[in-house]
């Protein structure tokens, strides 16, 4: 090896999308290979608007394995980071030993540093965990050369971040072995397929940090008998469902299943001792808002749905965008001297009709709504070829703006 070599870099950087159920995964039958009670489905959102990008730098240099997220240090011993590096590694050496490619053996023996940052505000209460874990297996597999089926690394991260490893429509196929090997995603339908599914995100203000998913789950699992039936007699038939609708572009099947899913969802969280309260004042005006708005037009144009937080994400047919926006910012009128109200993909404001209004016939709830990332369902992980756009420096450390 060449005098130098010590100092040599191999980096790689990749970016990985947020995914939103419409089926939610709620209940773990193995805590620590997150094995879930049910499958799930969701919808990949695009990265133009939510994105983790992640750099993983191998140097034999490196003293140790090292992890920064969002330009802050974090303890890389984390049980979770842990299965995922130790995966990765496993089924690279595999590889080599399988002789099936020139695995980078540097990747193998080296330590590695990793740097993850996301681009949207860690405040805004949306589950980061999927893009962050789905972005640090991806780019793991990079650096050492690993192929193939990765949803079941990254569901070791955290289980909803199996499903960010594709584009599109995903759903994430429970399984049935006490090793995991089943219990994976796979992709229903890409991105392409539904060029007029919408999505809004309206960032709600809050002021706590409700209970965390894992936490929140394993108490629902130990107390909830709602939460039971839900898995056993309820899922299996909706994942059936959810798959026409997503086939067929059946929008009002759609909708209805993805409101049914979140209230059912959230009533295990209500049958679950003590109860888990995600849902706020906020989030329940939504709920009216859309049923309204559809009962309006006696046609199912909008749905809702809520993770375990009080955001809302919205589902609806691009033709109904411009329309349900001015209504949210109607009935929640943003602060005046605040930042931008709407981020994302450009919506034209437009005037609503006095009997729209009129039908919707609530009280406008001043600042209830921080800010709507209006996006649309995109593409799976992606390496970014552009070096400049790597988060680590020559010398293994974050950069500045990292
Ligand atoms: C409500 O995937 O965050 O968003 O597996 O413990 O990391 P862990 O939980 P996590 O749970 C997500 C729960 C949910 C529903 C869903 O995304 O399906």
């Amino acid at each position: 090896m060449p005098e130098d070599s010590g100092k040599k870099l191999t980096m790689v950087t990749c970016s990985a999308p947020v995914n939103i159920a419409v089926i939610k995964y709620w209940g773990k039958r193995d805590e620590e290979l997150i094995l879930p009670i049910n499958s799930s489905l969701s919808v990949t959102l695009h990265q133009d608007q939510l994105k983790t990008t992640t750099t993983v730098a191998c140097s034999r240099s490196f003293q140790e394995d090292r992890i920064w997220l969002n330009g802050k240090e974090e303890d890389i011993t984390q049980p979770r980071l842990q299965s995922c590096l130790r995966e990765i590694r496993r089924l690279a050496r595999k590889r080599r030993s399988d002789g099936e490619a020139d695995v980078d053996a540097a990747g193998l023996s080296h330590k590695v540093h990793i740097c993850s940052v996301n681009n949207f505000p860690t405040a805004a209460g949306l589950a980061s965990s999927a893009a962050g874990y789905a972005c640090l297996v991806y780019t793991l597999s990079r650096v050492m050369g690993v192929e193939g089926e990765l949803s079941v690394v990254s569901r070791q991260g955290s289980g909803s971040a199996c499903r960010s490893m594709y584009g599109g429509f995903v759903q994430w196929i429970m399984g049935q072995q006490g090793d995991g090997k089943d219990s994976l995603a796979q992709q229903v339908e890409p991105e392409t397929h539904w060029p007029e599914l919408r999505v809004l995100v309206l960032v709600v203000s809050a002021e706590r940090k409700p209970v965390g998913s894992t936490s929140g789950m394993q108490t629902s699992v130990e107390t909830s008998i709602l939460l039971k039936h839900r898995a056993d007699s309820v899922v299996p038939a909706r994942m059936k469902e959810m798959i026409e609708a997503v086939h067929k572009r059946d929008f009002t099947a759609f909708a209805e299943l993805t409101m049914k899913d979140s209230n059912q969802f959230h009533a295990t969280c209500l049958d679950t001792y003590p109860p888990i309260f995600y849902l706020n004042d906020v989030s329940r005006r939504v709920i009216n808002l859309v049923h309204r708005y559809n009962r309006h037009y006696r046609e199912t144009k909008v749905a809702y749905t809520f993770d375990a937080g009080p955001n809302a994400v919205i589902y609806t047919l691009q033709q109904n965008v411009e329309e349900f926006v001015q209504v949210v910012k109607h009935f929640f009128p943003p602060e005046t001297n605040g930042g931008q109200f709407l981020k994302g993909l450009p919506v034209a404001p437009t005037t609503l009709s006095e009997e729209l209004k009129q039908a919707i016939g609530m009280e406008p709830m001043v600042k209830g709504i921080c800010y709507i990332i209006s996006t649309k369902a995109g593409p799976g992980p992606r390496v970014v070829e552009d070096p400049s756009e790597h988060l680590l420096g020559s010398d293994g450390l974050p950069k500045e703006s990292a």
